[in-house]
């Protein structure tokens, strides 16, 4: 089960690695106005989105469950694994809207501003902190 958690943790280090970067490309690509940036930045976005951030979230939390259901009696009532699994939830969405924006730069349809996606970019950083705080510490 070791070898489990192992590449349990180096998936969830691929999927943030995808969490960190691509709302930085949503900035530099909202900053944007000559046409050779904004096509780069629309491929680097897909591949980075399809390419290594959704196969990085599957892969965590496929061996994540793996061993939720292997310990099931141990974890299923105990808080820390509650909240870590409803943040995971909530950072799911994130990952998810993460793609509809990438959608949106796609068609040249981006509603929002560089500064917008700064504070966007801040976001998984509290996600981050509360899961492996959770994990690790275990406070409840
Ligand atoms: C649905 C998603 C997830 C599930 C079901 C899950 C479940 C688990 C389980 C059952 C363990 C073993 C705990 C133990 O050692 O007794 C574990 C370990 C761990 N998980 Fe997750 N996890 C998920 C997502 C994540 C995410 C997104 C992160 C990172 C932000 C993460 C970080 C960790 C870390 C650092 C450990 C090692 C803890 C230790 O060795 O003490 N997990 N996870």
């Amino acid at each position: 089960m070791l070898w489990v958690k192992a590449f349990h943790i180096v998936f969830m280090v691929t999927w943030f690695a995808g969490l960190f970067y691509l709302p930085r490309l949503f900035v530099y690509h909202a900053m944007s106005d000559d046409a050779t940036s904004i096509e780069r930045f629309k491929v680097m976005e897909r591949k980075l989105f399809w390419g290594i951030m959704t196969p990085g979230a599957v892969i965590t939390i496929l061996l994540g469950l793996w061993m939720l259901i292997q310990g099931w009696t141990r974890y299923s009532n105990v808080l820390w694994m509650h909240i870590k699994l409803v943040t995971v939830g909530l950072l799911v969405l994130y990952h998810i809207w993460c793609g509809k924006l990438a959608l949106d730069f796609k068609y040249d349809r981006n509603s929002h501003s560089h500064v917008w996606y700064r504070w966007f970019n801040e976001v998984p950083v509290a996600f981050l902190v509360i899961i492996v705080a959770m994990t690790i510490v275990r406070p409840f």
